[in-house]
């Protein structure tokens, strides 16, 4: 099959979407269910039409476009990711794999590729957590790891429901409709920038995903006292922020203590009560994500973390209490699927890497239903959620390539 990738249009296709921003560019904005992204996947749903495509939106926002196979009844080949974007990141992270995952179909058709099963394209609700807290929103709800009820409970944080939110973006429905059957996709492989440095340190151009490690993340709300910043004497103070101060760095030596490089944790989020330069803090909330590719260890951060919480507690006379937003499972990819992407990569000519994702995809949930894979490409420096974030043109059309090849195999 002579397969060609248009990488000139799919550079200015990245380059459109990333105008649709709350951020001036470089840097990209990109909430779910904002009036960017609502205009965003107008003119994403504009490109499905345009391809061809069957469009098909869920009572959350997910979007499929579906190109029909010659066995229409099989189960479906699936790609795809996500196109919302935390504040102040860049054009790459999710965006890559929806476009990209685009142009493999345009390809595909341009070399005349007839598939047997259908291939669908997916764009995935709330892939970051910004907006109602909890990542992956969308393939959770999916995959049936996020409950109906659960997700109803959701708010933003000016107190909005998801319900009320999707509602007046024109998402109805109940969302336990969002569910699919396991069984619906035969495969599916996501294309995503790696966000890592590896990749480009060791001039390799793909990346294949064997693993996608734990995330968890928690909300630590501390109570303690406020009052005037002159006169609350040091020895009576019950500051909130300094107990968190601490427990920020309990999380970090938490991380640092297992001696592996694949254990991470951040504190990322920090909403100081009443927030007055002249006002001693009462309370604080610490939003925390703590991640590894061994479950086990990742409690054990956790757990390191719930004790420094009860000691430093005490000690500064606050309370400490801890939220749990989610503790996922890692996933082992789906080696069919990471062959057939190894096998693609080898007819190609692509050297490539077998790597784990320390960052969580929609695809450790998807995974949960049907066999997944993931395909990296380098990006520079590593960087990724900033305003530098890039990609070269040519990383992204081999992975696009190589996507396109595999989606036809996974197809026939
Ligand atoms: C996804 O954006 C992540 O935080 O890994
Ligand atoms: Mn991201
Ligand atoms: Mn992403």
């Amino acid at each position: 099959m002579n397969l060609t990738i248009d990488t000139a249009r799919l550079t200015r296709e990245l380059e459109t979407l990333a105008t649709f921003s709350d951020a001036p560019q470089p840097a990209v904005t990109r909430i779910v269910f904002s009036e960017q992204d609502l205009r965003a996947r107008v003119w994403l749903k504009q490109l499905y039409v345009e391809a061809g495509l069957d469009v098909r939106e869920d009572a959350v926002g997910n979007t499929f476009a579906r190109w029909r196979g010659t066995d229409p009844e099989l189960p479906a080949v699936g790609t795809g990711s996500h196109t919302d974007a935390i504040p102040h990141s860049g054009r790459y992270d999710g965006t890559v794999g929806v476009l990209g995952g685009l142009e493999a179909i345009r390809a595909l058709k341009r070399a005349g590729f007839q598939p047997r099963r259908s291939i669908e394209l997916l764009m995935f609700t709330s892939e970051e957590p910004t907006r109602f807290g909890i990542g992956c929103l969308g393939s959770r709800l999916l995959s049936g790891s996020l409950t109906a009820s659960a997700a109803d409970c959701l708010k933003d944080s000016d107190g909005r429901t998801l319900d009320e939110v999707r509602a007046a973006a024109g998402f109805h429905g109940s969302l336990d409709s969002v569910r699919l059957d396991p069984g619906c996709y035969s495969a599916f492989v996501e294309l995503h920038i790696e966000q890592g440095p590896l990749l480009e340190r060791r001039n390799v151009p793909l990346g294949i995903v064997t693993a996608i490690a734990a995330p968890a993340s928690l909300w630590v709300t501390i109570e303690g006292e406020g009052g005037h910043a002159g006169a609350v004497l040091m020895p009576d103070r019950r500051d909130a922020f300094l107990a968190a101060a601490e427990i920020a760095l309990a999380l970090e030596a938490a991380a640092l203590s297992t001696g592996a490089i694949d254990s991470v944790a951040t504190t990322g989020l920090c909403e100081v009560f009443p927030g007055v330069i002249n006002g001693v803090p009462s309370r604080v909330r610490l939003g925390m994500d703590v991640r590894d590719i061994d479950p086990e260890r990742r409690d054990g951060m956790l757990g390191k973390l719930k004790l420094a919480c009860g000691d430093i507690s005490r000690r500064r006379r606050v309370t400490a209490r801890i939220e749990m937003i989610n503790q996922d499972a890692p996933t082992t990819c789906a080696p069919a699927i990471v062959d057939v992407l190894a096998a693609t990569c080898e007819k190609r000519g692509f050297a490539f890497d077998k790597m784990v994702s320390r960052a969580y995809h929609d695809s450790l949930f998807i995974s949960r239903i049907c066999p997944t894979s993931m395909l990296f490409i380098p990006c520079r420096s590593g960087f990724s959620h900033r305003p530098d974030e890039y990609s070269t043109p040519e990383a992204i059309s081999q992975g696009t390539l190589v996507l396109a090849d595999a989606l036809a195999q996974l197809a026939c």
